[in-house]
């Protein structure tokens, strides 16, 4: 009876059943930002690869390398596979070796957060940990550490997303299709992070040949060897930073850099506090590289300006992996990383809007005393300001206004315009919470921010209590 009543259509996506995890790889969604981007005319959207079962990018290349190794005869059934990994490769050759019956052993340097560590050995890796300040050429360098264990075990295949030509093609195949169908052909820039390269090789060259008008912008962490590559062609010498996954201290084979228009460097701090933004403003719980690369798309969306085409960014993994670390505020305050943090007004503004009351209380100058302590009682503040035609005229607070009403009863229904107090200093919604700071501590009771001429909202000492005490950084 169901169903006759709702016929099956199997070209309904809802509809569709997997015959097992790996069919459900790829196919991310592409979600606009709406609020990191306040100011920027230039629609942003995120390829959320975040979302996918292995939670990153890197699910993309995991089934097609082993195809390729099983293709070739180099990788037999009960193998082994074995990588030199950040750790989402990882993830997505042992979720496809968990399927197909091989074994894994990654190689990862030592930076590498234990939550990675752990998750791939819940899916019954061995893992090793090499030092991550090593040169290169040395013995103990996570790529030559693995290459020797694939050497010396039998049936074994070194993955090799540094080298192998599978991981670019995955990209051509899949992102760079995926995105430009999703855009329409809008898309204007592709900023994508390079760690093997692979994603903006393949995606980079797919979309270029598509429109060869795409610019590819690559973001890059500050200590990489890779802007400085791009534009002088000099492989200079690599220091540490602290996001994960990006960023290289040799030029990987995989990365075709005649794809990439652009390289912009971007500071551990920033990307955090991006990867940050995007999760507690976007709501997309993302790692530190999707805020680097979002750093940078949102400095490409901002110079080309034209609300008719858009900006794509990455969102390369989920912010599980790390919330021992920037997703922590202990681990950014140790790190230095939150002190001076911008919060604008606008933000708390919003969180405030999802509150019960509305962001501003004010009251009309015709308005009596009587209806001004209503309002007050009825939102439960205590100081509210008297707006007339976009005018601040002044503002009222509950205290001095029931000394009168005590001392002078009659003064219930007279016009509030007799009892006004001095107007509330005003901030652009713009302004950092240091500047609301500021004024709160230094006498004034509330602030109006204004958007333009126009008053969107309040705040009160209140306000920036509970925003703090709830976790907020300043
Ligand atoms: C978290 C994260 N972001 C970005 C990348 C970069 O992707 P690709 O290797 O395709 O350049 C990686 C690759 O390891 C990664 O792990």
């Amino acid at each position: 009876m169901f169903a006759r009543a709702m016929p099956l259509d199997l070209h309904d996506p809802s509809r569709r059943v997997y015959d097992d995890v790996l069919e459900g790889l790829g196919n991310t969604p592409l979600i606009r930002l709406n609020r990191v981007t306040r100011g920027i005319r230039t629609p942003v959207y995120a390829k959320a690869e975040h979302l996918t079962p292995g939670g990153s990018v890197k699910d993309r290349i995991g089934v097609p390398i082993i195809a390729a190794a099983e293709e070739s005869g180099r990788l037999k059934p009960g193998g082994t596979i074995v990588e030199a990994t950040a750790g989402n490769t990882g993830l997505a050759l042992a979720m496809a070796a968990a399927i197909k019956g091989y074994k894994c052993v990654f190689v990862m340097p030592d930076k590498m957060s234990l939550e990675k560590q752990r998750l791939l050995k819940a899916f019954g890796a061995r893992i090793v940990v090499t030092p991550t300040a090593v040169p290169p050429d040395h013995p103990d360098y996570y790529l030559n550490t693995a290459r020797k264990i694939a050497e010396e075990t039998p049936n074994a295949i070194f993955a090799d997303q540094f080298y192998n030509r599978a991981n670019t093609d995955a990209h051509y195949a899949t992102t760079g299709p995926e995105i430009w169908r999703q855009t329409e052909g809008r898309i204007a820039a592709f900023v994508a992070g390079m760690g093997t390269g692979g994603t903006i090789s393949g995606a980079g060259r797919y979309l270029k040949e598509r429109n060869a008008d795409v610019k590819v912008v690559g973001a890059d962490p500050v200590g990489s060897i890779l802007k400085r590559y791009k534009e002088t062609g000099e492989i200079g010498e690599g220091k540490t930073y602290m996001v994960e996954g990006i960023g290289m201290d040799k030029v990987p084979a995989t990365l075709d850099i005649e794809y990439v228009d652009e390289i912009r460097n971007v500071a551990d701090k920033e990307s955090f506090r991006m990867a940050r933004r995007l999760t507690r403003e976007e709501g997309l719980f993302v790692g530190g590289s999707s805020g680097t690369i979002t750093h940078v798309a949102l400095e490409v969306a901002r110079e080309l300006d034209d609300p008719d085409r858009c900006v794509v960014t990455m969102l390369c993994d989920v912010g599980e992996r790390y919330l021992s670390k920037f997703h922590s505020d202990e681990w950014m305050r140790e790190n230095r990383m939150l002190e001076d943090e911008r919060v604008e007004v606008a933000y708390l503004l919003e969180r405030k809007a999802r509150a019960e009351a509305p962001p501003l209380i004010a009251i009309d100058d015709k308005a009596t005393v009587r209806e001004a302590l209503r309002l007050m009682e009825k939102y439960n503040v205590s100081q509210i300001p008297v707006i007339s035609d976009s005018d601040q005229l002044g503002s009222l607070s509950e205290g001095a206004l029931l000394n009168r009403v005590l001392a002078e009863p009659e003064a219930i229904d007279r016009p509030l315009s007799g009892y006004l107090e001095p107007p509330f200093p005003t901030v652009d919604e713009s302004a950092s919470m240091k500047l609301v700071i500021g004024h709160l501590t230094s006498g004034d009771s509330a602030l109006l921010v204004c958007r333009g001429r126009q008053f969107v909202g309040i705040l009160t000492k209140f306000d920036v209590l509970h925003y703090v005490t709830n976790g907020g950084g300043l």
